[in-house]
């Protein structure tokens, strides 16, 4: 019998103990998260400062240093839970959208675990486990919501109407709003990885500086965004600025880079929920986990009947447990992949 046969017969769990693991980009990441939302191990190493160095990603780097962090990174995690390999029911891995040398280590691994313990292997698109880390935010999260999805390659507004149901109100035309924080950072000289360096400076300034303000509505599309005019606005200032011999105040320009990127994604993110009568917005992505969003959402639903979800920092970066926390959605609908499964560097949401 084939492994794939095996796993045909399979008789799903009611309450599966599922390990998550991440390679995309530059963290490998291995959680264990039983029942869909409960943590029981969850286990980061990055490759960021390797990185640093260059400037932004390398890929190469990132795959190279997947294959030696993954066995770590699942030891430790087996051990911080107290489990075995043999107590794991499944192993979910992202298979894209990412980097596809590094989606490769992770996919190569998760089937290799699944393989040799005859567990099922369940496929996971990266975007729906950065949804997917509101569930473990607030355990009694149900849909219907709205999610700010906010990364370095994705930049949308979606309605979670249901856990396998979505509907992409609004994208970035162009750039995605993390990749604009990593381009402004590069421009201000700080270092990868641009988003959180922009923000401590930006909270040393204040927002003086006039940059676009986002239009509100783009080939009418309500909820689309564009970050290729801002982006170019604020490396259009500081050269012209360098160019005069003018002295630049580095934090104002962050802070007004800042809350030109943030403020769009607020004001749609409310406007969303109030246009289809939702009532909870979510956020995720890795520039959730900056503070001025994080206290702009806090600010705007005040007084409003809106639940603000706002997933734990380390939980709004990459992370083993979004794709568990996703694993086990796809688990409970048999949503299993056979040793064929590819990488993809680009998956699409729905
Ligand atoms: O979700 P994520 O970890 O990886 C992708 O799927 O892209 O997001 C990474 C992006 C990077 O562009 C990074 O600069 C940005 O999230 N980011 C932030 C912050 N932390 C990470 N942007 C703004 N403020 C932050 N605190
Ligand atoms: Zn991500």
């Amino acid at each position: 019998m084939t492994y794939f046969e095996k796993i045909k017969n399979y008789q799903i769990k009611e309450n599966p103990i599922i390990m998550g693991i991440e390679t995309s980009c530059d963290e490998t990441a291995v959680a264990i998260i039983k029942n869909g939302r409960e943590i029981l191990a969850d286990e980061i190493i990055s490759s960021a400062t390797e990185h640093a160095k260059f400037g932004g990603v390398v890929p190469e780097i990132a795959s190279r240093t997947h294959t030696t962090a993954i066995l770590t990174a699942t030891r430790n995690a087996l051990k911080k839970a107290n489990l075995s390999l043999d107590d794991i029911d499944a192993f979910a891995v992202t298979y894209g959208a990412g980097l596809l040398g590094a989606l490769l280590v992770g996919v190569s691994f998760a089937k290799s675990l699944a393989f040799s313990t005859g567990k099922p292997l369940v496929p996971v698109s990266h975007i729906r486990g950065h949804i997917a880390a509101s569930y473990i935010a607030d355990k009694a999260l149900e849909p219907p919501f709205i999610t700010i999805l906010a990364s370095g390659g994705h930049t949308s507004i979606i309605a979670v109407k249901d856990y396998y149901d979505f509907e992409i109100l609004g994208s970035t035309l162009d750039d995605a709003v993390g990749e604009a924080f990593d381009k402004v950072a590069r421009v201000l000289g700080l270092s990868y990885p641009g988003g959180p360096n922009v923000e401590r400076l930006a909270n040393q300034g204040q927002n003086v500086i006039p940059l676009p303000k986002m239009l509100k509505n783009y080939n009418g599309g309500d909820f689309d965004f564009s970050y290729s005019g801002l982006k170019t606005a604020v490396i259009n200032y500081v050269h012209n600025e360098e160019s005069r011999g003018n002295q630049i105040n580095k934090a104002d320009v962050a802070k007004s880079f800042q809350c030109s990127a943030i403020d769009v994604l607020v004001e749609k993110a409310l406007l969303a929920t109030k246009k289809f009568g939702y009532d909870t917005i979510c956020v995720c992505g890795g520039v959730g986990a900056n503070g001025y969003l994080r206290s702009a959402l806090q600010d705007s639903v005040k007084g409003k009947n809106i639940k603000l979800i706002l997933p734990e920092k380390r939980y709004c970066t990459d992370n083993g447990a979004m794709i568990g926390a996703e694993g086990y959605l796809q688990y409970k609908k048999g949503n299993f992949a056979d040793l064929d499964l590819n990488a993809s560097a680009v998956v699409p949401l729905k």
